[in-house]
């Protein structure tokens, strides 16, 4: 069984997001599409929609978040749903209850979505796994695996800025190894079309056969960023190394560290973008992450549109995935 599996219903209907690996790119592009259609919301007097009045959303965050948890918070309560915001640091988790006895108490309250933040790859699968056919997970970051809900806000902000993927060169820099972000970042653009995807990071920072993602692999900045439309910089994650992976944080920056001076290697149009948070002087210059050609602020303004996109397709009911006969049942 594959996480796809679970993300449809047996009519072919998206009712959870865990991953974007095995997304069809007709479900991909009904999210970026619907999307659009809630942008204007954000910019009325009046930030409201009753698509999901009477919802109830739940964001489980075991691990630390500003903008996902935020986003989804604002998304959710922009379509008029309920939504709780359980703090595992205040729950009874610290007393020893399970992920699973947790989600099935919240469940008893009548809850209808979950929107799930893990330590573990593959936490939000497995809760996937449990719940009632009525009750809806979503994955806000799981481990190294998937951050699928970051992935398609990132789709959606290239798409406006630099329009269709098969004339893209994209440029993904830095921690691959340890990225979520990346790896859902991959699968949409392969899915997409994007005719250049490419990792640029030192060795140590890149997963064993990374190639076999349909990207191209940079050890080089330069050669990496080399007529690159668009640059995606990644967050050095310490948190989850073991072991010495950079010879120093200085000869990082020196070497991959975003600045004015390598952004030349790439288009003069290129749009800069990053999943936040920063670490400026590490990954990222200051002058590059505030200069003209960032998109990272509106990165997170999108984030709102996406995830109120995804919320009413999976529990409206309306997004077309695989045909009902290619959807092999789970349950
Ligand atoms: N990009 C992202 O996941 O940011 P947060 O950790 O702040 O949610």
């Amino acid at each position: 069984m594959t996480h796809g599996d679970l993300q449809f219903d047996g009519q072919g209907r998206l009712r959870h997001l865990l991953t974007i690996e095995g997304l069809p790119r007709q479900t991909i592009l009904e999210i970026l599409n619907t999307a659009e259609s809630f942008i204007s919301v954000g910019e009325r007097e009046i930030k409201k929609l009753p698509l999901l009045r009477g919802k109830t959303v739940v964001n489980l965050f075991f691990e630390s978040s500003t903008r996902t948890r935020t986003t989804f918070e604002i998304a959710g309560k922009r379509l008029s749903a309920d939504v709780i915001n359980l703090n595992p640091a205040a729950s009874s988790t610290t007393k020893g209850e399970t992920l699973l006895d947790t989600v099935r108490n919240l469940e008893a309250m009548h809850t209808d979505l979950f929107v799930v933040r893990h330590r573990e790859s593959g936490a939000a699968h497995l809760i996937a796994q449990h719940v009632p056919a009525h009750v809806h997970i979503i994955n806000a970051g799981d481990g190294r695996h998937a951050h699928p809900t970051q992935g398609l806000l990132d789709m959606f902000t290239i798409r406006r800025y630099k329009g269709p993927f098969e004339n893209l060169r994209v440029a993904i820099v830095g921690d691959i190894l340890h990225s979520r972000v990346a790896r859902s970042q991959i699968h949409a653009l392969t899915t997409l079309g994007a005719a250049d995807v490419r990792v640029v990071a030192p060795m140590t920072l890149l997963p064993t056969a990374i190639e076999r993602l349909g990207v191209r692999v940079f050890t080089d900045i330069k050669t990496g960023l080399d007529g690159a439309d668009v640059i995606i910089t990644l967050r050095l994650q310490r948190e989850r190394m073991n072991g010495a992976l950079i010879p120093s944080e200085q000869e990082y920056f020196n070497l991959f560290g975003l600045t004015q001076e390598k952004l030349a290697y790439a288009k003069p149009d290129a749009i800069i973008m990053h999943p936040g948070p920063m670490n400026r002087g590490l990954e990222i210059d200051s002058a590059v992450a505030d200069g003209p050609q960032s998109v990272i602020l509106p990165q997170v303004t999108n984030g709102i549109a996406v995830r109120m996109a995804i919320m009413a397709i999976i529990m409206g009911g309306s997004a077309a995935g695989p045909a009902p006969s290619e959807v092999r049942r789970t349950e």
